[in-house]
């Protein structure tokens, strides 16, 4: 270890919890990953990474010397004082965060008489959680751990340059030596430190991601309104973005939001807000919006169609975002299924997320290549802004498909490119 290298626990080591650790081992640190998957933990002792995130692997096997992985939480608390809590907090039928996967680590931590422990909430939890971590931390009569509330904003995609630079570090904690000691963890870092409470960091997460969410479903609804009015939402949002007051980020229409964190980030947010009695309308109408601009892509469709039975229709990219492999919430499961229900026949091909398709999209054929997807088509749709559509193969695509229709369900596509080719263009608030 080097010799400001700490001993660091990360308990689940998913796409944050996974990156987190790379990144700390970077640093310097030495990390101990543990998981109750256990193939999870067997592919990485081998030397494998069970997800698709540009950079990781690479700077896994850098500092793989700084890695140990185990399942056994134990191993984490016996060799580290600072911990990382990082599993999913996936949304329930209600709206409301999951917690029991937090809670789980918590009724399981080991006795820990002899040791002073430090757990860092990196997973995203509602407000009041570290209260409700406290009382029962008090409950089964630990005295030895402090808590502190350190949300990650990483996105994926971008997760180790998010990590390794972030905007900010937020760190809520009422005891000033902990807080200190994982502040010192990012010292290396050049961004500015928020040292708060507990109940402020985690309405950090939350709001941020809101925003960010409102932002879309507002341009959304904009480039909806253009379209109606004949106007072009990129021109609007690039004449909006040079404002410092709004910027020019979460300005770009599209097929809405998905992925692990904003649609349930902000049900959570409603949830929160609603359960403590304030109705938060304005999150009602960001959520409300962003399903129905999934659904919008069915009516292009139609009105250039008509009737979707028997229609065969092309799904290029099913990721949520480009440069992942997540599925999570992704706007492709939304749109296969309601393709499906209106009887279409229905297609779909992406740089890396076949192999986690088959579960997510059943019913969906899925293919090796853009042009075995768009085979025999009277639509293709762009749902996932992969590089590797930028410059689709228009002229084959022309030849194999039955029909010349293309949804841009991104804006990504260079309209003049494609009808120069022959095919009708549609995409979402451009005249
Ligand atoms: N994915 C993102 O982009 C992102 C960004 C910021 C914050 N977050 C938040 O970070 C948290 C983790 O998200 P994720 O996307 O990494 O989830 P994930 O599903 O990819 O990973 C969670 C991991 O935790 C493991 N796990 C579950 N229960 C466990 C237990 N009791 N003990 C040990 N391991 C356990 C799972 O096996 C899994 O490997 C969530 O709260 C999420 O909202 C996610």
């Amino acid at each position: 270890m080097s010799k400001n290298g700490e001993n660091i626990g990360i308990v689940g080591v998913g796409y944050v919890g996974l990156v987190t650790a790379t990144c700390l081992a970077e640093l310097g640190h030495n990390v101990v990953c543990m998981d109750i998957d256990s193939e999870k933990i067997a592919l990485l002792t081998r030397g494998g990474v069970p997800i698709y995130e540009p950079g990781l692997a690479e700077l896994i096997g850098k500092n793989r010397g700084r890695m140990t992985f185990t399942t056994a939480l134990e191993d984490v608390f016996r060799q580290c004082e600072i911990v990382f809590i990082a599993v999913d907090t996936p949304p329930t039928f209600t709206g409301d965060a999951d917690l029991s996967r937090v809670f789980a680590v918590i009724s399981a931590l080991p006795g820990l008489s002899s040791s002073h422990h430090i757990l860092v909430m990196k997973s995203t939890v509602p407000v009041g959680t570290g209260m409700k971590i406290s009382v029962e931390l008090a409950r089964q009569e630990i005295n030895n751990i402090d808590y502190v509330s350190n949300p990650e904003f990483l996105r994926e995609g971008s997760a180790i340059g998010d990590f390794l630079n972030p905007d900010r570090i937020v760190i809520g904690c009422r005891e000033a030596a902990a807080r200190q000691r994982v502040a010192a963890l990012y010292r290396h870092m050049n961004a500015p430190v928020l040292e708060t409470n507990i109940p402020a960091a985690e309405m950090i997460k939350y709001a941020s991601n809101a925003f960010l969410a409102t932002k879309i479903s507002f341009i959304n609804e904009i480039a909806n309104v253009c379209e109606e009015i004949g106007a072009d939402v990129a021109e609007v949002a690039k004449g909006m973005g040079y404002d410092k007051r709004i910027g020019s980020h979460f300005l770009k229409a599209g097929i809405g939001f998905g992925g692990s964190c904003f649609p349930k980030d902000v049900a959570a947010l409603k949830q929160i807000a609603g359960n403590s009695g304030y109705h938060f309308q304005l999150l009602t109408a960001v959520i409300e919006v962003n399903e129905l601009q999934k659904r919008r892509v069915v009516n292009k469709l139609k009105k250039h169609l008509g009737p979707l039975t028997d229609k065969t229709i092309a799904l290029l990219g099913l990721a949520f975002k480009p440069n992942t492999n997540d599925l999570r919430e992704a706007s492709s499961i939304v749109l296969a299924s309601r393709l499906l229900g209106d009887g279409a026949y229905v297609k779909a091909y992406d740089p890396v997320a076949i192999p986690d398709a088959a579960r997510a999209v059943r019913g969906v054929l899925l293919c090796d290549d853009t042009l075995s997807a768009v085979e025999g088509s009277d639509a293709a749709v762009l749902v996932t802004e992969w590089e590797e559509f930028a410059h689709l193969p228009l002229a084959d695509m022309k030849k194999r498909m039955r029909q010349y229709l293309i949804i841009d369900g991104r804006n990504f596509l260079d309209p003049a490119e494609v009808k120069a080719a022959g095919f009708t263009y549609e995409g979402i608030g451009r005249s």
